[in-house]
């Protein structure tokens, strides 16, 4: 396998650096003097300018002053960073606002907000548009040919809807181009629901939760909008620039489908700041940031951008908690080790004033290299350079978990099964994640209707809506001789959020797992129901196990019974099953399990099915690896709450400190390591 090309072209390096916003201190030449010293001593080679700038390129409208700008980009330059260039279309100056108050967004009650934050502006406005254009067009014009520009950042962390007129034209317009005609609009949509027949595209409000399937045609809107703004943008830069274009994704937000927008990047750049602050359980926090980079390797096949993360505390969670000593190492490997070519950080130097003067940066208001803070940047980049032959490599696993953007929205515009705190598509989903993070079983993450040929196991848990072949794909799969993973709640809706007739899950899937789906029981809070396993099951389960929130009554048709629900007038009956079909097998979960019940099953799974586990290790020690030019690297972490010991038989050689991975390996808690393996091709077996 050959390496994957390096993010900018020519720089066959790891990228380090993070978001630098000098247009807050030209005032203070001395500051930016001491700041390519630092970017120095930090290590760090690569920065994203300009996304906040806008106010200060365009003080005046149609005056232009970028004399700042050319002096930062010739000092790159002379430095040997690279710069990621935004368009500053993410915050506008206040004259714009002013002048045109069309641009400002109007909420769901039709009020129009006032001049204020960031990331607001109307999606169809013309103005914006044309200004946007404009200072677009006119910062790749003069950058296009500087030798620090490497990338453009294109806005920033595009999000949210405006109900103004001009947008409400537009769904209505994308309305009639999907639909074609009111009469199958009225059809697909169900609109004799409460007497709402549309007579008229101009009747037809975004903004009507019992309409569920035109909520749901908003949300695919609204990440329709975002990428027709941002092909605006992307246009407007082409016309002078052929650099690499991409924007900042913010991990699994809920409102946009990245899917989408990850066709219109050159690069998948992401925001990611896990939750330590908050974490009782570091490494929930930890694998969920791992599930994130999976879904960015695999978005576009190849080793993705890590935009921003904080290299210290965030102000905008409930606790200031600083990161504990060997942390941020850990977290921008973690990033490494499931697929990053370049770890970046918001920001570079923290600003005295502002809504984030408190936020964590690189260099702090003290101003000099001698902060813990400073030097555990220092140190990732040092480790950075000396791990340089792991960039552009990949990881290959053998398992995919679904994360279905358009699924979720499904489920979460639909009223009920129940309220949207217990609903949990996606804390679900991370918790059948986390049973493979821990087994140290690599993960892709994938859109429902991806090409399964490659993997041997799919989870796809509250898969709530099929759209039209993702019940093909999914049967194709396991006839060819996958193992596929679901249960409650899945294949209750079509494309148009209409529930499936003749029997759940629907569209065929009935058959794939072998039985039929009666009822659901919504549990509360305080309920629990039990499934016990059954004697002799295939799988080897032992024992019960507790059931929360949701609890499918079931029928088997034809499958085997793994296990029964204990309690209530249902107990007997089945809840986990597994059917046998073509060459594969489908396991049907019933009920929403805890995750050592997961963490049972999918290890079970693993070793019945055989797939392999990189490792063994004690829980919230988590393994992962890269691979490429015949080389394979093993990336180690340790997020328990103490030092943690675990066996191998793999040998290799730290690219940290070459230090040897011998048969028994301790690491202290948020301890992680890079090692090259010697012996190829023997991966451990369960
Ligand atoms: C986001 C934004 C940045 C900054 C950080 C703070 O990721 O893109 O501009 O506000 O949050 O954490
Ligand atoms: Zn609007």
């Amino acid at each position: 396998m050959t390496k994957h090309a390096p993010i900018i072209a020519g720089c066959d390096y790891f990228l380090h650096g993070g978001d630098y916003n000098p247009d807050q201190w030209l005032d203070r030449p001395e500051i930016i003097d001491a700041d390519f010293r630092l970017m120095r001593l930090a290590r760090c080679n690569t920065f994203s300018v300009g996304i906040f700038a806008w106010s200060v390129c365009e003080p005046e409208e149609g005056r232009f002053e970028f004399g700042w700008l050319d002096r930062i980009m010739d000092r790159m330059a002379e430095a040997g960073n690279k710069v990621f260039l935004a368009t500053p279309s993410g915050a506008r100056p206040p004259w714009l606002s002013a002048k045109y108050p069309e641009v400002r967004r109007v909420d769901r009650h039709g009020i129009r907000d006032t001049y204020r934050e960031r990331q607001n502006h109307c999606w169809r406005s013309p103005v914006y548009r044309e200004k946007v254009r404009e200072i677009n067009r006119r910062l790749a014009e003069r950058y296009a040919g500087h030798p620090a520009l490497a990338a453009w950042h294109i806005s920033n962390e595009y999000n949210g809807d405006c109900y103004c007129e001009l947008c409400k034209k537009a769904f209505r317009e994308y309305l009639e181009r999907k639909f074609g005609t009111l009469e199958n609009f009225n059809r697909r949509c169900w609109t004799s629901f409460w007497s709402h027949r549309y007579g008229d595209w101009s009747e037809i409000e975004p903004d009507d939760p019992c309409m569920d399937a035109v909520a749901l045609e908003w949300r695919r809107f609204a990440t329709e909008q975002v990428c027709d703004f941002m092909r605006w943008e992307i246009d407007a830069v082409r016309q002078h620039s052929q650099h690499p274009v991409t924007t900042n994704m913010m991990g699994f937000f809920q409102g946009i489908n990245y899917y989408r927008i990850a066709e219109l990047c050159d690069f998948i750049a992401d925001d990611r700041y896990p939750g330590w602050c908050d974490a009782r359980d570091f490494a929930s926090a930890a694998s969920e940031s791992a599930m994130i980079h999976d879904l960015h390797r695999t978005m576009a096949k190849k080793p993705f951008v890590l935009l921003e993360s904080t290299p210290s505390n965030l102000n905008w969670k409930p606790f200031y908690r600083l990161k504990r000593p060997g942390l941020h190492r850990a977290e921008e490997l973690l990033a490494v080790g499931h697929g990053a070519d370049a770890v970046m950080y918001f920001q570079f130097r923290k600003g005295r004033g502002g809504s984030e003067k408190l936020h964590g940066a690189v260099v702090d208001h003290e101003g000099s290299e001698n902060t813990r803070v400073f030097r555990d940047v220092a140190e990732v980049g040092e480790i950075l350079e000396k791990i340089g032959e792991v960039r552009g490599t990949m990881t290959h696993p053998e398992v995919a978990v679904i994360y279905d953007w358009d699924s979720h929205d499904a489920l979460l515009v639909s009223q009920g099964p129940s309220a949207t705190e217990v609903k949990k598509p996606c804390e679900t989903i991370l918790q059948h994640y986390r049973a493979f993070w821990e087994l140290n079983i690599p993960v892709d993450v994938v859109e429902s209707t991806a090409d399964l040929s490659a993997y041997k196991l799919v989870a796809a848990p509250m898969l709530y809506m099929l759209k039209p072949g993702v019940a093909e794909n999914l049967r194709k799969f396991v006839a060819g001789g996958g193992v596929l993973i679901s249960g409650y709640l899945s294949g209750y809706v079509n494309e148009d959020n209409l529930v499936f007739e003749g029997g759940l899950p629907g569209d065929g899937l009935r058959e794939l797992f072998g039985i039929r789906q009666e009822e659901l029981d919504g549990l509360t809070p305080d309920d629990r129901q039990f499934f016990r396993v059954t004697a002799a099951n295939s799988l080897n389960l032992t024992g019960s196990h507790a059931v929360r929130d949701y609890a499918e009554r079931i029928h088997p048709e034809g499958a085997e019974v793994l296990a029964e629900y204990v309690r209530d007038f249902y107990a007997g009956e089945a809840a986990l099953t597994v059917n046998a079909y073509g060459q594969g097998f489908a396991y049907y979960q019933a009920g929403r399990s805890d995750l050592d019940f997961l963490l049972t099953f999918y290890g079970k799974l693993a070793k019945r099915h055989g797939i392999r586990r990189l490792l063994t290790t004690p829980a919230g020690v988590h393994a992962t690896v890269r691979e490429g030019e015949g080389k394979r690297y093993l990336f180690v972490y340790n997020f328990a709450r103490g030092s943690e010991m675990f066996h191998t038989a793999l040998r290799g050689r730290s690219l940290i400190d070459g230090s040897e991975l011998t048969k028994e390996v301790v690491l202290p808690r948020f301890g992680s390591q890079v090692y090259r393996l010697e012996d190829e091709d023997v991966p451990e077996r369960n």
